[in-house]
């Protein structure tokens, strides 16, 4: 059996598209081998590619803050990306985020589904666009699977896919207003994810 040490310094040396060649490393999924819940991101951004860790910049502290509003703390929760490398445009000394192609999903999909085979999670939550086209596919909408769950096969693993928005989304919403309505948003379809992890596991 794989662990996931093993897969994340396999990763560690993943060539399978070009990102590698300017990011400064791959930024493997990390939380519990056994969480009955995982969420899925887009990319490493700037501070994760420098850190190597997933969500621990400005977009990971938002939602470290909406999960535990959720009732589950980031600690108890697998967190990974889509896409493990960051892809960026400079822009002076700035590096200024891009979002992933399909070629690019497609490439780094091994990765998740691994994670996905290992960790067994019960529950796995697509953050945004990218997160739910590299899960269901490129007909994915976050409009149209938000806060429902819904029966997910991927690879051996099946579960629930409970989609939302990406974190980003709520620190991009203008003004107060909106912005409190898209963190609101975010957290009762993380509730939503708790709940099916607790009907899952039997708990409800
Ligand atoms: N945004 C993501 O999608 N993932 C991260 O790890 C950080 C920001």
């Amino acid at each position: 059996m794989t662990t996931l040490r093993e897969l994340a310094s396999e990763a560690a040396g993943c060539t399978r598209c070009d990102l590698y060649r300017n990011a400064t490393g791959t930024v493997f999924g990390e939380g519990p081998g056994e969480a009955e819940l995982m969420l899925v991101g887009e990319q490493p951004g700037d501070v994760e590619d420098r850190q190597g860790r997933p969500f621990v910049g400005p977009a990971g502290r938002l939602l470290d803050r909406a999960l535990a509003d959720s009732g589950i703390s980031r600690r108890q929760a697998y967190l990974t990306n889509a896409v493990k490398h960051f892809k960026f445009q400079q822009s002076g000394k700035r590096r200024l985020h891009k979002p992933p192609n399909r070629t690019e999903i497609m490439a780094c999909r091994t990765w998740l589904e691994s994670e996905l085979d290992v960790v067994r999670p019960a529950v796995v939550v697509a953050l945004g666009a990218t997160a739910g086209a590299a899960l269901v596919g490129p007909a994915f909408r976050v409009a149209a699977y938000r806060g429902m769950p819904a029966d997910l096969e991927v690879g051996p693993w099946h579960g629930v896919l409970v989609a939302t928005i990406h974190p980003s989304a709520v620190l991009r919403a203008s003004g107060p207003d909106s912005r409190d309505r898209a963190y609101e948003g975010l957290v009762a379809d993380l509730r939503s994810a708790v709940r099916a992890c607790r009907i899952r596991s039997g708990a409800s």
